[in-house]
């Protein structure tokens, strides 16, 4: 069984807890496109996990990869390694593979990113881990790939050609000498070192996923970021430099779309953006501040407070159109709790015209007014509940309704961060 999981908003909608839940039923989780923006936060018991880069199977039995199309800054994913180590999990390479051909974030792309954004008049807010520029390098084919970090003469060989062009690229940005110098050639020693830890973790990640699956084993295809995020179908300017959608796992993973088994979009029940762009739902008052506090809405890789709004249906309908998914995990619900009336955006209004489905374009997005109905709140703790049947019934309508207007079965509740706090509906 082949599985697509992705965010069907802005990102952190809860796919590393769901990964975490249902992972156990697969034999391979793989990672397949961004690289360390993404912060997935596993909690299990007492103990909270903050992933980066390693798939969110972590504590599963399953093997975990990363693919090609993730753009890997070596130094976090030694770093991770380390963390995962100190705690008792280790990570060999029977555990853990990386695609010989993912794209290194080098110090350089960090920098460039940095200066980039800095020089921006509208900013993207991005996170800052030169995700942009890594994959600017690979389109480009400047980029340097894993296995030839693994190969010091290779790696030796391609920073001599590359140094000299990366230098300009940071002056013409703005940095000064020591940020060059840092940033480029006095940073290739330590990369070489991380060459050497990573080589044993080097595979070849179509060739394993699609050999898993000729043997009927379950694979589960973890995405990063989220629908709106997506370089070519989100808000642009303010998007990731990846393909966010389930359609992209299959080309990063070089898996062919007919071995695709079902897709499951996470959303969360209201909706959060980090960084710069339209949201046209944000509560800027009360309602944003309470969202925010509840659900604990402050970024897990840059600790910036998330922006906080009311569901947005016009968004997700996009995203199922971007997705297709099969069926859907509803996740912070309980953050709901308390609040009456809870308002969900049904569509909106542009230029004295309603429509229930985006526009096309960010400009216009920006200028929307949504169009809210108000639902029943309910004030019972749900955190936990252990059946859907035993959630207050307007907890149970709201689900219901988010169910109509995506048109897609929420087969998972999540009221809580704790692995255990899921309600099945299967
Ligand atoms: P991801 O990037 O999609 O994996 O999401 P993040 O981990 O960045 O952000 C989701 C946050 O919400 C994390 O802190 C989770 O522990 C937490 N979380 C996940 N599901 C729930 C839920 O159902 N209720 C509450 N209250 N928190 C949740
Ligand atoms: P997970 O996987 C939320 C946002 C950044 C910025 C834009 C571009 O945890 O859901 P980038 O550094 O990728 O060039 O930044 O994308 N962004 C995320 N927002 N969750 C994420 O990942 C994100 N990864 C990137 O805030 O607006
Ligand atoms: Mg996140």
């Amino acid at each position: 069984m082949f599985t697509i999981l992705t965010g069907a908003q802005f990102g952190d909608e809860g796919k590393g807890k769901i990964v975490d839940v249902i992972g156990k039923d697969y034999d391979i989780v793989v990672r397949f496109q961004g690289g360390n923006n993404a912060g997935h936060t596993v909690i299990v018991g007492d103990a909270t996990y903050k992933l980066h880069l390693i798939p969110s199977g972590i504590l599963t039995d399953a093997r975990l990869l990363i693919g090609p199309g993730v753009v890997v800054d070596p130094r976090v994913l030694v770093s991770e390694i380390g963390m995962l180590e100190r705690i008792g999990i280790q990570i060999t390479p029977e555990k853990l593979g990386i695609d010989a051909k993912a794209s290194i974030i080098m110090p350089y792309h960090i920098e460039m990113d940095k200066l980039r954004e800095q020089k921006r008049t509208q900013k993207i807010g991005t996170t800052a881990r030169g995700i942009g520029f890594a994959y600017i390098d690979k389109i480009s084919r400047d980029e340097v790939r894993l296995a030839d970090l693994s190969d010091a003469n290779v790696f030796l060989a391609i920073m001599e050609e590359l140094c000299a062009q990366k230098e300009r690229a940071i002056i013409d940005l703005g940095g000064d000498d020591d940020v060059v110098h840092a940033a480029v050639r006095a940073s290739i020693p330590e990369y070489i070192g991380y060459g050497t830890l990573l080589k044993p973790y080097l595979t070849d990640v179509s060739y394993e996923l699609n050999r898993a699956l000729d043997r009927d084993k379950n694979v589960l295809a973890e995405g990063a970021q989220g629908a709106h995020l997506d370089v070519i179908h989100g808000t642009q300017k303010f998007v990731t430099s990846s393909g966010t959608a389930a359609g992209s796992a299959c080309a990063y993973l070089g898996v062919g779309p007919t071995r695709v088994d079902q897709v499951v979009g996470i959303v969360k029940a209201y909706i959060t953006r980090v960084g710069e762009g339209p949201l046209p739902t944000e509560q800027s008052g009360e309602i944003g501040e309470r969202l925010r506090e509840a659900g604990g809405e402050f970024g897990t890789t840059t600790g910036r407070p998330r922006r906080c709004g009311w569901f947005d249906s016009p968004l997700a309908r996009k995203a199922v159109d971007l997705n297709a998914y099969s069926r859907v995990a509803l996740t912070k619900l309980d953050v709901l709790t308390g609040i009456d009336p809870i308002r969900i955006c049904v569509g909106y209004n542009l230029d004295n015209q309603y429509s229930k489905y985006p526009p096309q374009l960010s400009s216009d997005l920006e200028r929307c007014s949504p169009v809210y109905e108000e639902m029943e709140g309910w004030d019972q703790d749900i955190s936990d509940i252990t059946a859907f049947s035993d959630l207050p019934s307007a907890a149970q309508d709201y689900v219901r309704r988010i169910e109509r207007i995506l048109g897609v079965y929420v087969s998972i509740v999540s009221i809580g961060p704790r692995r255990d706090q899921v309600l099945a509906r299967e």
